[in-house]
């Protein structure tokens, strides 16, 4: 953390409220896993980094003045709080709406729940402006901002566009779900969302599931591809990853000798009559399978009278979004039901269920946690479930073992503990028994392991890994930038092209000279490229060069006409103006053709959008057309056998270009099609542009004078790169006028 002075957290849910008791105002921390979690890392960070002059900021949400919560004490000094005051009516449709209404159900996968309406949708914009303005105002270069959770899937790139050099993190708190759920967002929805995202350099998720999820729903709906977890944009590589959020371990394991939380322990030791204790606690949702929960303690009651009068079950659930008419019918369901269940086992001096709607503090959360003897923890979806850790991390005497949903993304931490589908009620109630009786030397040695990994990667450990990898991803980004044609390359290209008197000009076609297009036919020079090329080789210092695996055909028909000379099919082929064409070696041997081309057609009929170009030399499958991530096994396995088969023909070699395959002989590349032109010239300017495998023959086949740029930030042997196509038919006109 110490690199960044600053820290800016920004999250929809402030860390305080203000309530009124008894006509006083105080601040109590607000619930919540991201609460939870990003409070307890700024109030422990904030000594050391106030030793520093370092700083944490805190952006939320609130009605309320930044001056009316100084005004207050708060529970821990940890930050400098700034709210941002969202309009009541917009409020509601982006907090009660989009955000609760429409991507926390369908993120959770309840699309059954989901509402798409515009006005939520607008409103959800509006909220993120409203972030924007207030963040606007507050940060300073070099501060590490840190972006929060669903709510906020659009400020990464709003911050983006205004601060194009900021350090902008983003971490999901919730789960992100696979393609086949998130595409059911409208489309302008979906795009917009996934590119909001993208504003930021580091992404973070609770696990590799979400993470892959993400990944792979960007390469089908925006056509990013990615390659270990790193996105490559035209702008940018950004760096996606897991990062298991932890808990402050030390404080909830310490606190069991905590005075305040021994006497809590008492009290609730006195009203449990010697029955062993159930525990649960969790935020009202339907996410949390609190009725599913229910129902598999009816059966257990059912099932196991013998249990009678010897368990109860502690359930208490925080106050959450009761505004929402969904949860309001949550509440009156579970309360129903408990009271049933009551009703159905209990008796004048036992009841199976003690029910409690209401928050805990800590020292009565802890004291729960660790005086009972069961953990049940049965969300149908849930990012993570802190409760889960802290659960484990707070077991005394009494060695609990925690019953856990297979749906929680601690479990992919969380091992050792009874995992159930929380929609087998049978299973809930067979693990409830399991664990009543479960053996002390079996429970310790669960909850030990367990606890081992919560606590080597806590909180702190979290921070500092999603730190750590943002400062690495920064570096990466900044090596890239050094090559970036910046303004100063650019003018220095000019006047070298301004002074010199025998330039060669190489210049790729398709990503080069043109955009990529579905189906290559349709990617024809327009007549501002036609112009620029007649501009540029009608100067006699000039020698111009299309260099490209386009067959000759093509090339001939576009720019026959022109003063440039043609090198088509990679190099195989070469035309000279007013010359015919010529050919690098003579292709005697067209046998293997015969052998590729039904390998290859096999995999063309199998993969719908996806076809075989057949050029002089070389055999090419094209799968721009086909649905990405189907055609991208395809070309796997197509890969798999074409190795195979260039096993025992040597003189054969495959090439992988921009989304399709090509397989042609050895023995010439865009590389050595070259040589011949500098063979006696000494050119004072030398450019050469590129995009694809290919063109890296190209660049290394160069003199040591020379420009070499590749367009796309990728590593490339060429000196410089460009983000867009775009930006090389700018600097051609640059060059020419
Ligand atoms: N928690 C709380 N108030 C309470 C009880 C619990 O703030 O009355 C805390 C709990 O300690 C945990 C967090 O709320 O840290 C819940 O996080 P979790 O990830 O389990 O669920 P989420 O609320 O994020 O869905
Ligand atoms: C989850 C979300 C958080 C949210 C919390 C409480 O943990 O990931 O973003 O703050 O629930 O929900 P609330 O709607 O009260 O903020």
């Amino acid at each position: 953390m110490n690199d960044f002075e600053r820290i800016v957290i920004i999250a929809n849910r402030s860390p305080f409220s203000i309530i009124t008791e008894k006509n006083k105002k105080t601040l109590i921390q607000n619930s919540g896993g991201l609460v939870s979690a990003m409070a307890s890392l700024s109030e422990k960070m904030i000594p050391a980094l106030q030793k520093q002059n370092h700083q944490i900021i805190w952006v939320g949400n609130s009605e309320f003045r930044k001056a009316d919560f100084e005004a207050l004490e708060p529970p821990s000094k940890s930050f400098d709080f700034y709210p941002v005051a969202i309009p009541e009516d917009i409020y509601k449709n982006y907090y009660h709406g989009f955000s609760n209404d429409t991507l926390w159900p369908l993120f959770h996968y309840f699309p059954r729940f989901s509402i798409f309406k515009d006005s939520y949708y607008d409103a959800y914009v509006e909220a993120n402006r409203l972030f924007l303005k207030q963040v606007e105002k507050i940060i300073r270069p070099g501060d590490f901002i840190w972006v929060h959770d669903y709510q906020l899937l659009l400020l990464p790139q709003m911050l983006r566009k205004k601060f194009p050099k900021a350090n902008i993190g983003f971490f999901l708190h919730i789960p992100f779900p696979s393609y086949e759920i998130y595409r059911l967002l409208n489309r302008k929805w979906r795009e917009e969302l996934l590119e909001g995202i993208l504003g930021a350099d580091l992404i973070g998720f609770h696990t590799n599931d979400y993470t892959q999820n993400f990944l792979q729903t960007v390469r089908r709906i925006l056509g990013n591809d990615n390659t270990i977890r790193k996105i490559f944009t035209p702008e940018r590589i950004i760096k996606t990853d897991a990062f298991p959020i932890g808990i402050d371990y030390n404080k909830f394991f310490n606190a069991l000798d905590d005075k305040a939380v021994k006497i809590e322990i008492k009290d609730i030791e006195k009203d449990l009559n010697n029955c062993k204790l159930i525990f649960s606690v969790d935020r009202l949702d339907y996410t949390k399978g609190i009725m599913n929960r229910l129902t598999g303690l009816e059966i257990f009651l059912e099932k196991y009278p013998e249990w009678h009068d010897k368990m109860m079950f502690n359930m208490v659930v925080v106050p959450s979004r009761d505004t929402i008419p969904r949860y309001q019918k949550m509440k009156r369901e579970i309360e129903a039901a408990v009271g049933r269940i009551n009703g159905k086992f209990g008796h004048l001096g036992w009841r199976p269920i003690i029910y409690q709607y209401k928050s805990l503090n800590f020292e009565q959360l802890v004291a729960l946690y660790s005086l009972s003897h069961v953990g049940l923890i049965t969300p149908l979806r849930d990012g993570m479930n802190l409760v889960a850790k802290e659960y484990i991390t707070c077991q005394g005497k009494n060695v609990g073992v925690l019953i856990l949903s297979e749906f929680a993304g601690a479990v992919a931490e969380l091992g050792e503990a009874l995992i159930i589908n929380p929609n087998d009620s049978n299973e809930i109630a067979e693990a409830i028994k399991k664990a009543l009786e479960m053996e002390l030397e079996e429970r310790e040695e669960r909850i030990q392991k367990m606890r081992k990994r919560i606590e080597s990667y806590d909180i702190f450990a979290w921070a500092e890994d999603f730190v750590n990898q943002f400062q690495i991803i920064k570096k990466e980004q900044s090596m890239l930038d050094v090559k970036i044609v910046n303004n100063k390359i650019e003018n220095r290209i000019k006047e070298d092209y301004r002074t010199a008197s025998n330039r060669i000009i190489l210049l790729d076609y398709d990503g080069t000279l043109v955009p990529f297009s579905r189906s290559p036919e349709k990617a024809l020079p327009g007549r501002g490229v036609i112009e620029q090329l007649k501009k540029i080789s009608g100067d006699e210092k000039n020698k111009v060069i299309i260099i490209s695996g386009r067959d000759k055909k093509f090339l001939y028909e576009c720019f026959g006409e022109l003063n440039i000379i043609l090198i088509a099919e990679h190099g195989f082929l070469i035309k000279y103006p007013g010359s015919e064409w010529s050919a690098e070696s003579e292709m005697t041997d067209n046998e293997w053709k015969k052998n590729v081309k039904p390998l290859i057609k096999k995999y063309a009929d199998r993969c719908a959008g996806s076809f075989i170009e057949e050029k002089e030399s070389a055999l090419v499958w094209h799968y721009r057309g086909s649905e990405s991530d189907f055609a991208l096994v395809r070309s796997q396995e197509l890969k798999e056998e074409l190795m195979e088969f260039l096993l025992y023909h040597k003189d054969l070699q495959l090439i992988e270009g921009n989304k399709n395959f090509e397989i042609k002989k050895t023995g010439y590349d865009k590389g050595t099609s070259i040589t011949k032109l500098f063979q006696n010239q000494n050119f004072d300017f030398v450019l050469a542009i590129g995009d694809d495998r290919t063109d890296e023959d190209l660049f290394k086949a160069l003199p040591n004078n020379a420009y070499s740029i590749k367009v796309g930030l990728i590593q490339s042997n060429a000196k410089y790169n460009l983000t867009h196509q775009y930006e090389v038919n700018d600097l051609i006109n640059k060059l020419i006028s």
